[in-house]
């Protein structure tokens, strides 16, 4: 049963929509609709708290329950301090702060990739795994975040390391597949050579992938040499709000 104590609101902003729902932190599931709205053309940090107002007049909230906003970018003390794939006007912006100005409310911030660690280290795959966990998220770019020991390690940014010149999220996100029209195959062989340096050089024990793709995992997962295990994550794209919405009832007590 969904009570006020066991319920949160997350917000996941993403480089094609930003989503959100209303999150049962005992059963780790949305207990709401989810409400997904077009990422803005101008994805300015003004727009984008136009948007989230937008959600959360649509869930319509009790203004007691924890909020979380996750953002496509690394997030220190709350603040944007450098944005791949929103408008470069996020740089800088503290959106806790924002978000207080313009809507009211007490929001917790934390990357995509690292709400998404948090929730499938609570509900998910990584719960009771040992060892160290790269999870990796293959949406418009590609979010990483570790988990060692039940630990999550945040600002990873892995998605943006170099591979023979070229970032990893440049040739192998979720939106590349798209953009360059790749055949499942022609994917796979991106998946494998960002898949194997990162495997040389973390030693992972588990591999988790999401993103709305690894909903096709069966496409490309069991396509891949690897001597680490893999598997999609459990909470697929829901994982992000559920994540953000544990974070925030853990970190943002009201
Ligand atoms: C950003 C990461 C983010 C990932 C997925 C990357 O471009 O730098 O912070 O986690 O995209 O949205």
């Amino acid at each position: 049963m969904s009570t006020l104590e066991n319920i949160a609101l997350g917000i996941d902003i993403g480089g094609s929509s930003v989503k959100g729902g209303l999150v049962n932190l005992e059963l780790g599931e949305l207990s709401s609709k989810k409400v997904k709205i077009p990422t803005p053309i101008k994805s300015s940090p003004q727009n984008i708290i136009k948007v989230i107002k937008e959600i959360i007049n649509d869930l319509n909230i009790d203004k007691n329950i924890p909020v979380g906003v996750t953002v496509p970018a690394p997030v220190k003390n709350d603040v944007i301090e450098s944005m791949a794939n929103l408008d470069s006007s996020w740089a800088n912006i503290n959106l806790k702060k924002m978000i207080k100005e313009e809507i009211g409310i007490d929001a917790a911030i934390l990357n995509d990739a690292d709400a998404a660690a948090c929730a499938e280290l609570q509900y998910g795959r990584a719960c009771g795994e040992k060892g160290l966990i790269f999870l990796s998220t293959l949406g418009t770019g590609i979010g990483t975040s570790l988990i060692h020991n039940g630990a999550v390690i945040v600002n990873t940014e892995f998605g943006h390391m170099d591979i023979n010149g070229i970032e990893g999220e440049k040739i192998a996100a979720g939106s590349i597949k798209t953009k360059e029209k790749l055949n499942w195959d022609e994917w796979v062989e991106r998946l494998q050579i960002y898949y194997s340096a990162i495997e040389k050089l973390f030693s992972p024990d588990l591999i988790l992938i999401g993103g709305a793709i690894s909903k096709e995992h069966r496409k490309f997962i069991p396509k891949l040499n690897l001597k680490t295990k893999v598997c999609p994550m459990k909470l697929k794209d829901n994982a992000e709000i559920i994540g953000i919405g544990y974070y925030s009832s853990k970190y943002n007590k009201k």
